[in-house]
């Protein structure tokens, strides 16, 4: 049979690949480019070299920030109060691609080099299996023969110069990495122990906030109609309008830029993985924490209250069904119909600066802002009746003065 594989041009998926093969397979190798620092015509030839029948490089990088980066932006998605999901929504954009290049090739197979102990083995295949359900998967590190053979990296470098298998010639980092458009996530290896702090010299995307500039960047980022899809930056006074999906990626690029100069959005933390276990990472999403704060800004300040307090309970569970693997499941797509309806007036100019690891807030404007100066002002009387006020706590008070009337029922006893 034809097994189409997500290579990764490294040596995990180099060994599946002439595994594969060994098995009698034809290998179809498939690299996914989603924003990652990557020779792609290198592993293009590497693949060939390792015997690969076809080898498939896809440039996914404006579906991925159109379909998967914006409505998580617009749920403002967020697991565990922390992590915003960089690799985990990136897992369905890839495995979306790789089914849609089994069907056309004819492949009955898939193939990934996800481990048998983490989420993304579970994002792969639930994917595969809601888009091509007849798909057969062949999941390497869960598969006795595999595994058993190949028990750490030694295993796999001498089964590489067995094989002609080239080998990474720099050292490897004792820690694992994705990359992506949208951040880089670190964990296993020398970061298991929770309590090891990690090396300066681990982040790829941001400088130290130590070592930042001691001056800001302004930032001003416009929220357009279309649902709240920022098309513009002005970065102190150079404004650049941005029309195209290649050029939405260029943005996320400048506030990357922006942004890891000034070391915004590193996190460490502990996470509950779906299969059950505890895992230790580490993240930068640089350009991901300004547009997170910037749409939480602006969304507050032109949505109306209860609206936003039912669409936050719907974020909660969209970053739950993206982390847990589900974006293309019937719940997931109800999720984001309605938060998408949400967005509906969230549109307006959000002012920040960037200094230091943090993100400043320092002014907003809506054309559809719910915001009234009049109503609100200290100075003003505006269209409301201070008196009404009395009434108002009045009646929210009578469950209160109930409550300490039976407490003192029970407390005389
Ligand atoms: N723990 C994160 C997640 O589940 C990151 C996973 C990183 N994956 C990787 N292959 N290094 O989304
Ligand atoms: C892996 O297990 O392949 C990476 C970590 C994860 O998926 O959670």
């Amino acid at each position: 049979g034809t097994v189409v594989l997500a290579y990764s041009g490294g040596l995990d998926t180099s060994c599946i690949l002439v595994w594969l093969k060994e098995q009698g397979y034809d290998v179809i190798a498939y690299l996914a480019n989603i924003g990652q620092d990557e020779d792609f015509d290198e592993a293009r030839l590497k693949a060939e070299k390792l015997g690969a029948k076809k080898v498939f490089i896809e440039d996914l990088r404006g579906e991925f920030v159109e379909e998967f980066i914006w409505p998580s932006v617009q749920a403002n998605a967020i697991y565990e109060d922390r992590y915003l999901l960089g690799t985990s929504v990136a897992r369905p954009c890839i495995a979306r691609r790789q089914v849609q290049i089994a069907q056309r090739e004819g492949a009955q197979y898939v193939s990934h080099g996800a481990t048998g102990k983490g989420n993304d083995q579970v994002r792969f295949e639930l994917t595969c299996y809601a888009l091509y359900p007849e798909v057969k998967i062949i999941s390497p590190w869960r598969i006795p023969e595999f595994f058993n053979r190949f028990r750490g990296r030694k295993d796999l470098m001498e089964y590489a110069n067995e094989h002609d298998i080239p080998v990474p010639v720099t050292p490897k980092a004792p820690w694992s990495m994705d990359a992506n458009l949208m951040h880089i996530s670190y964990e296993s290896g020398i970061l298991e122990n929770p309590k090891t702090h990690a090396p300066v010299d681990l982040y790829l995307m941001t400088k130290n906030p130590e070592d930042s500039p001691n001056t800001p960047d302004v930032l001003e980022i416009e929220f357009l109609k279309a649902g709240g899809i920022p098309t513009c930056v002005k970065v102190d006074s150079l404004k650049v309008i941005y029309g195209s999906i290649v050029n939405l990626i260029c943005m996320i690029s400048l506030f990357y830029l922006n942004s890891g100069k000034h070391g915004v959005g590193r996190i460490d933390i502990v996470e509950n993985r779906f299969i059950g276990m505890k895992s230790r990472g580490i993240y930068e999403t640089p350009g991901g924490t300004i547009l997170y704060q910037a749409h939480l800004d602006i969304e507050t300040f032109t949505m109306d209250k209860e609206v936003r307090r039912i669409k936050q309970g719907l974020g909660i569970t969209f970053s739950e069904l993206i982390y847990n693997g589900f974006w293309f499941s019937p719940e997931c797509a109800f999720v984001r119909d309605c938060i998408a309806r949400s967005q509906e007036n969230v549109e307006g100019k959000v002012q920040l600066s960037v200094f230091k690891g943090q993100v400043y807030m320092l002014g907003r404007e809506s054309p559809k802002s719910l915001y009234n100066e009049e109503l609100v002002s200290m100075d003003v009387q505006g269209d409301y009746d201070p008196c009404d006020a009395s009434g108002f706590i009045k009646i929210n008070a009578v469950r209160l003065r109930e409550h300490h009337r039976l407490q003192g029922l029970s407390g005389s006893k």
